[in-house]
Formats: C-alpha cells, structure tokens, sequence
C-alpha cells in the first residue's frame, strides 16, 4: 500500500466527500442531469485507484464554488466568470513555473485584469502535486537593513532570505520582484525560477494634486495573485492553484504601503504634506492615509489597469450578497475581512452582519500550511 502525502485528504472520507460534490454540481447544473450514472463512475473509480478525477466541467465548477465559499473575499461577485485553466498534468517545477508566468500574462491581459486560477497536478495516493513556497505569484522582497528597519516589503523578507540560501542575488532595492519557489513534493528543496519581466506589470504611483508624491518612487504590481492555498474539491486535494482577482485601492494605499510593519510611508507623506505631527491626536495619520489611496486609485486609472475602489466593492458584494439570497444560497462573510481598512462607516458592507462561516465547506480554497 502506496503512504498517503501528509496532506492529502484522509481516504476514508474521499467517497463520502466526492458524492456531496458531485451531487452539488448536478443539483447546481440541472443541464448535467441525473448523478447517479457520475457517481457509479467516480465511487468505482475511488474503490480502484484510491482516488478519481474531475472531468473539466467539475474541475471549472469546483474552483468557481471555492471562490464563491471564500469568506474573507469581498470581490466574489463575478464567480461564475473565473478563467479556469486546467494544468493537471503539470508537476514539474520548471514547468509549473512556466505556467503561472503564462497565467500572470494571461491574466494581466495588458491591463484589463482577468481573474484566473490555474490548476496543478492533484495529491494522489503515493504521489503528491507540486507546491508554490510563495504567498504570491508577484511580490517584492524585504531586506533587514543594517540599522534597523527595512528595505523593501517586510512581509517579503523570510522568502528573500530563503531565496537567497538557495543561491538568489537579491538586488537588495526596494521593489524587487521575487523569484516564484516551486517544490515538485513537500519536503522537497525548492527550484527557483526568476520572473521575466514582462509577465510582471506595474504602475508607477503619483497624485493628481501633489507633484512631490511622484518623488516617493513607489509603484505596485497589477495582479495580485495567491498561490499558498490549496484548492479542495469533492475530496481532492490541489496544493498547487494559485488564483488571482484584481485589486481594491485600500489593499495597496491603507495596508500595503501604510501599515507599520510594511512599507510604513505614512510618516513621509505626512512630512510632505506639511502636516501636524506632534500628536496621533491631529490626525496626519488620516489625512495621508487617505492620500496615498488617492495616489493608488489614480495611477491605476491613469494606466489602464483594472482596480476598484472601497465604495464600488462594497456595493457589488451587497449585491452578491442578495443574488445569493435569490438563489437560496447563504453568503458565509467574515466582516473583520470585508470591512475596508478605510473609512469603513462609509461603505455599506459595515452596517450589517453575515452569515456565519463553516469552515468545514467545500469547495474551498485553504490555507495549505507548511
Ligand atoms: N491583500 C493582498 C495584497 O495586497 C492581496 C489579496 C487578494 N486581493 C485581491 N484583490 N484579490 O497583495
């Protein structure tokens, strides 16, 4: 008998989980028809191989529920529209490389973001898939410097310092993008794989009114794309699936570039400004804040690449919210996450509660672990 992978989902649940999803997507797709012919198939194919495959219609339906199912999302309006780019047949490191580099332009789309996910090789019995060390596709690395604080992003320094042990340069500049880590196991030494430039586009960051912001020399990539989950379906277990939307302001202007343990511009901004800074009490931290967003969401717009702003976000899952309802479904929502991390009581998505979060719900999209 072949070790099942750490990971891998326990065998004896496999059927049970596969009959549920299988008979969601037929309940789902009434055009699908009758399970029952389906579920001979994969309950047989599961007693002879340990485990089954997903037909493509499965595989898209799968990954587009996970992301209906993801309760910190505030973005999942357009579910049904996810690209679904199926790569089962990938394992190889370099080949998984290849791929998500192909998926970052795929979905770049010149500007005209696409939400895309691409699927790797599955766990198997005695085989498990490939896996992405990386949070992202696209991220900058952070460099401890010499008197304290940091260059770069800090929330990308563990990985450029793992990098660098596996032979990684390091530019040690305040925006380099990381090279995508991929094990062809768990366990495995990652193989690195510098990210071609053009497969990586970003945007320049100025304000409309102040002329000095463009002097900060801060800039953002346009996709934001997770790859440390695993996608989960009917019992299958995808380590390998990295997903991407498109960005809302706040996540660059109110936390990437402002919280204090990332890139922490707010002090500078503020000095810029002229502000106020002998105490929390005058607000400068509000007063930049808001400018850094005004800064994100207009260089987005000016350059063509799709970015939503925290009002029009939090509408649009208002109305997931009640198209869901329509259609008997619950929107499991985890507020700390939807609420935007700026002038959160502006937006609707604040007034309310949501329905609780099972986290025992499949299709998903799960933190993978390490
Ligand atoms: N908040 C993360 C970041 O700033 C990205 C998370 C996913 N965001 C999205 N819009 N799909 O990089």
């Amino acid at each position: 008998m072949p070790v099942p992978a750490p990971h891998t989902p326990q065998p004896a649940q496999l059927p049970a989980q596969a009959e549920l999803f299988v008979r969601q997507f037929h309940d789902e797709q009434p055009a699908a028809g009758d399970p029952a012919a389906r579920l001979r198939q994969v309950l047989g194919e599961i007693e002879r191989t340990g485990t089954y495959r997903h037909t493509p219609a499965e595989l898209a339906f799968g990954a587009r529920v996970a992301w209906r199912n993801a309760a910190r999302c505030i973005g999942r309006l357009y579910w049904r529209s996810l690209v679904v780019r199926d790569l089962r047949h990938v394992e190889e490191p370099a080949q998984v490389a290849r791929e998500c580099f192909a998926h970052l332009r795929a979905a770049t789309n010149r500007g005209r973001i696409r939400p895309a996910v691409t699927v790797f090789a599955p766990d198997r019995p005695g085989r498990p898939g490939p896996q992405i060390v990386n949070a992202q596709l696209v991220r900058y690395a952070g460099y401890p410097a010499p008197g304290g604080g940091w260059t770069g992003d800090p929330a990308g320094a563990e990985l450029a310092g793992q990098a660098r042990g596996l032979g990684w340069p390091g530019g040690g500049g305040r925006f380099d993008v990381l090279p995508l880590m991929v094990q062809r196991q768990p366990g495995d030494a990652p193989r690195l794989f510098e990210v071609p430039a053009d497969a990586v586009l970003e945007v320049e960051l100025r304000h409309p009114q102040f002329g000095w912001f463009a002097e900060l020399g801060l800039r953002w990539y346009a996709v934001p794309a997770i790859s440390d989950m695993a996608l989960e379906i009917g019992g299958v277990r995808y380590p390998a699936a990295p997903f991407n939307g498109w960005y809302m302001g706040t996540e660059i202007g109110a936390r990437n570039l402002a919280d204090a343990g990332r890139y922490n511009m707010l002090g500078e901004v503020a000095r810029r400004m002229g502000l106020d800074m002998s105490s929390a009490g005058t607000l400068w931290q509000d007063r930049a804040v808001l400018e850094v967003n005004i800064a994100v969401l207009h260089s987005f717009r000016a350059a063509g690449v799709t970015m939503s702003d925290h009002h029009g976000e939090s509408q649009r899952f208002l109305a997931h919210v009640a198209r869901e309802a329509r259609a008997g479904r619950p929107t499991p929502a985890d507020w700390s996450w939807i609420v935007p991390p700026l002038s959160a009581a502006l937006t609707p998505v604040y007034h309310r509660y949501y329905d609780p979060v099972d986290p025992g719900q499949r299709p998903a999209f799960v933190a993978r672990g390490r």
